[in-house]
């Protein structure tokens, strides 16, 4: 059957992924809700010639209009393309939560879904993620799942604790539900509190040990990372300078997640950082400018600010610039 998403002109992720794999690299799968986030997206991705993720979770697709996201998205392809670029651009839901979410996305045009049964009991998670993946390879869909539970805060669902992915599922799981890409638990967490630091203790390492486990289980397989978001300590203090208030916040370093990009894990989510760059930017302005109320002149900077974050992030840590 056709795909409703060829008509907005983007792809799923098995090519992009099998090259990743192969390269030694990660796609990176930045959130967006907005117009300004989206564009800074699109230009960072072409300018950096590196294939893109584009992330709608549940909340930003109610936020910004389901209709008008599937124009939005078609648009930026076509965008992408007035620039001359050739990169892949995918259209994915992030952590959806029910089998008519993720048809209903299907139905309107992108070409991956994530269905995320990792709160539920394991037999709940395979026969919810088998549902979406039977209904997602009539159209040639690409479908995440997720196996481990992160802590924080997974849309609406909420876990104090993380649970670490166990290897010893990860083939039942893949197995069983046909999925094509799975989301582990190996230390990272949504949000800008990654973790709980004493001062002047650092980081601590992810567990690339249960990454290592689960890639010897599944050779070839895409993994992929969520909470991934590096929370830039430069972003950080310019929120705090200028009337924020984000104390302790601390994310993962970004020697890890390129660690992390080298070996079995293809797709890098990113929605923190992002966050994080519009609103220092944004109160800089306000600040240095209180007289200013024309919302092109803070989210114009706003967006050309994420924009070369985006660039930074596909050269230095992800390694996915200059692949196409
Ligand atoms: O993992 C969650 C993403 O950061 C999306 O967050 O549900 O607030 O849009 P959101
Ligand atoms: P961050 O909160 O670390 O940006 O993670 C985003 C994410 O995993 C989206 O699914
Ligand atoms: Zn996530």
């Amino acid at each position: 059957m056709k795909a409703p998403y060829h008509e907005i002109g983007v792809v799923n992720t098995k090519e992009v992924f099998k090259r990743a794999m192969e390269g030694g690299y990660a796609v990176p799968a930045y959130n967006f809700n907005n117009m300004e986030q989206l564009q800074a997206i699109i230009v960072g991705c072409a300018e950096s010639k590196s294939p893109v993720i584009l992330q709608v979770s549940k909340g930003a697709r109610d936020y910004a209009n389901q209709t008008l996201l599937r124009y939005m998205a078609m648009g930026a392809v076509q965008m992408a393309r007035e620039m001359g670029s050739k990169i892949p651009i995918t259209l994915h839901l992030d952590h959806g939560d029910s089998f008519e979410l993720c048809k209903s996305c299907i139905e309107s045009g992108f070409s991956s879904v994530m269905i995320d049964g990792s709160h539920l009991p394991y037999e709940e998670n395979i026969t919810l993620t088998k549902q979406v993946v039977d209904y997602a390879n009539q159209y040639d869909v690409s479908v995440e799942g997720e196996l481990g539970v992160l802590a924080g805060i997974e849309d609406e669902v909420s876990a104090e604790k993380s649970h670490y992915t166990d290897p010893k599922q990860v083939q039942d799981f893949v197995g069983r539900t046909g999925v094509h890409s799975l989301a582990i638990s190996i230390g990272t967490s949504h949000g800008a509190y990654k973790f709980k630091l004493k001062p002047g203790e650092k980081v601590p390492p992810l567990r690339f040990d249960i990454l290592k486990e689960i890639e010897k289980k599944l050779p070839g397989f895409p993994i992929v990372l969520h909470g991934a978001s590096s929370v830039l300590q430069k972003y950080v203090a310019m929120i705090n300078e200028y009337g924020g208030k984000l104390e302790g916040a601390a994310g993962v370093p970004e020697e890890q997640l390129r660690e992390a990009a080298r070996s079995a894990v293809c797709k890098i989510n990113i929605d923190t950082d992002g966050r994080m760059v519009v609103t220092a930017i944004i109160r800089k302005v306000f600040v240095e400018s209180p007289k200013e109320f024309d919302p092109r002149k803070y989210l114009g900077p706003a967006r050309k600010e994420l924009a070369e974050v985006i660039k930074h992030k596909n050269t230095n840590v992800l390694g996915s610039a200059g692949r196409y």
